[in-house]
């Protein structure tokens, strides 16, 4: 058969196929182009390009074929001409796939040709070693007997300018999806890290506690704070009215431990006038006061159970009457209870309500004691410095044994006492640097016994060993070395005083 192309052709192609492959980021598009060129220049009636991936080849762009065929030309690695080719890297000319069994024509692509005239040609896309696809076309011929040596020798050269483009492009592929990747790994990094205006707090267990108020303050549900004194409770009640849709309303704050019993209703509920003696006219309560804002409780489980069943009603009915009152009250008031204490134990000694207690549990948030989360003692105190600095005109700083001091104390007050504690720091230090002995007392003396009781504890069992050591010596001394003799004044039996001589290495002459 002749050649129906000539060199310059081959060449002019060869130029229009590297142009082609660089001409875009989409691989699939340049690759589409170039079997176009194949066909144009070549007379090659079919080709495709297939990609290997670890266990199969698939095709990727063909011409002469539709989009449904070039879906179906999908091999496992060693099935089929292209998967052979796509698993051992080496070419394969079938002269005329209708004496092939191994064609499978699985695209279906050559259902109306007569298969006598067609050869097909597969050679690897390989790049250096690595096998990366492969490329085939068909070649109409006439007549049998045909070389396909200069087609070949053809392809190969396209495939390997196939190879450095494809090898190129997934290095960019790779490349994009790593920095997609960190991308997404920052974004949910950004997402874990919530934040709430005024609250200090790295620590695993803040993000919690954040993450639950960003939760909890856009919706209606009345929420319980739990935790010890200090831990910044009214702290995250306002976070989350002001963080709620309430924002505009007012916040009222109430704590039902700071009044006596029998004042405590009509503090709450508000009074007719002459409701009492001294009820000079009528007062509103703190929940009418609350009304289209958020009622803040704190220390919820000192209210006395004759109050708890009112209050209930508050939430459940959203309506009261003022003491001495009969007109019934209405309000819209969203409730944040609060409690340093443990309601469980409150409930079933029967000081408080279980029914009120479920009621108020639909959203617990516990906050954690400065002690759990001493990883945070280093950004509150900046964050306390540089308040209580300005606040002051002062620009105290802490000395490294402070810091000591503070991540090691056991802070029962927590994030207050922390918070006190450097603002007396502050007003107090005459030094630029605040010192271990600008601390209160109570927290130099814990440290000071913390580090005593270390020191005790090591020096503890070498202080015994030396008394006995003693004690047996003299027992020896006395009773002229008879073991016998000084285990029975010691009280020991002789195998004991035998091992403690060998232990402590006592003889006679021994002081
Ligand atoms: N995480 C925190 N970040 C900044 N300040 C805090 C934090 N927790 C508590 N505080 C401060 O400590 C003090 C006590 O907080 P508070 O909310 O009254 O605690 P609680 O109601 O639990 O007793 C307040 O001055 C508060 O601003
Ligand atoms: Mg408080």
């Amino acid at each position: 058969m002749t050649r129906n192309y000539s060199q310059t052709n081959e060449i002019t192609a060869l130029y229009e196929i590297s142009k082609l492959l660089g001409s875009s980021l989409n691989i699939r598009l340049n690759l589409r182009g170039v079997m176009r060129v194949l066909s144009e220049y070549l007379d090659m009636k079919r080709g495709t390009v297939a990609l290997r991936s670890s266990n199969e080849v698939s095709v990727i762009a063909a011409h002469g074929m539709s989009e449904e065929e070039i879906k179906r030309g999908r091999y496992r690695l060693g099935e089929g001409i292209i998967g052979q080719v796509a698993k051992h890297g080496s070419p394969i000319v079938i002269p005329n796939i209708g004496d092939e069994p191994l064609f499978l024509n699985k695209t279906g692509a050559r259902k109306t040709i007569k298969k006598e005239n067609i050869a097909f040609l597969c050679v690897p896309v390989k790049f250096k070693n690595e096998i990366l696809g492969v490329l085939s076309v068909d070649r109409l011929f006439g007549s049998k007997g045909v070389s396909f040596e200069e087609d070949l020798r053809l392809l190969k050269i396209i495939a390997s300018l196939i190879a450095q483009s494809v090898k190129l492009h997934m290095e960019v592929e790779r490349e994009r999806e790593a920095f997609l990747e960190e991308k997404e790994n920052l974004k949910q990094q950004l997402k874990g890290r919530y934040r709430v205006e005024n609250i200090i707090g790295n620590s695993d267990r803040m993000q919690e506690v954040f993450e639950s108020i960003h939760k909890v303050a856009p919706s209606k549900a009345n929420v319980l704070l739990r935790g010890e004194s200090g831990t910044g409770k009214e702290l995250v009640a306002k976070a989350i009215h002001y963080m709620s849709q309430r924002t505009k309303g007012p916040f009222i704050k109430f704590n039902c431990a700071s009044i006596p019993e029998g004042l405590l209703e009509s503090e709450l509920f508000g009074h007719e006038k002459g409701a009492f003696t001294g009820a000079m006219s009528m007062r509103k309560g703190r929940f009418e006061l609350a009304h289209g804002g958020t009622i803040f409780l704190d220390e919820i489980g000192d209210l006395p159970l004759t109050l708890q069943p009112k209050i209930l009603r508050v939430l459940q009915e959203k309506e009261f009457e003022r003491v001495g009152g009969e007109r019934t009250i209405k309000v819209d008031v969203r409730l944040i209870a609060a409690t340093s204490r443990n309601l469980e134990e409150y409930v079933s000694s029967g000081k408080f309500r279980e029914d009120l207690y479920y009621r108020l549990n639909v959203v617990p948030v516990l906050l954690p004691s400065l002690r759990e989360r001493r990883e945070d003692i280093p950004v509150l105190m900046e964050y306390f410095l540089r308040k209580y600095n300005e606040e002051n005109g002062k620009s105290v700083s802490i000395s490294s044994d402070v810091l000591n001091v503070f991540m090691n104390y056991e802070w029962p007050g927590n994030v207050r006492e922390l918070e006190n504690t450097i603002e007396r720091l502050v007003v107090m230090s005459r030094e630029k640097v605040a010192s271990l002995h600008d601390l209160p007392f109570n927290i130099k003396d814990q440290s000071l016994k913390a580090r005593y009781a270390v020191q005790i504890k090591d020096a503890l069992p070498s202080a015994i060993e030396e008394i006995e050591k003693t004690r047996i010596l003299d027992a020896l001394k006395k009773t002229g070395w008879v073991q016998a003799k000084a285990a029975r004044l010691l009280g020991l039996t002789p195998r004991q005083i035998g091992y403690k001589i060998k232990k402590y290495r006592l003889e006679q002459g021994s002081l």
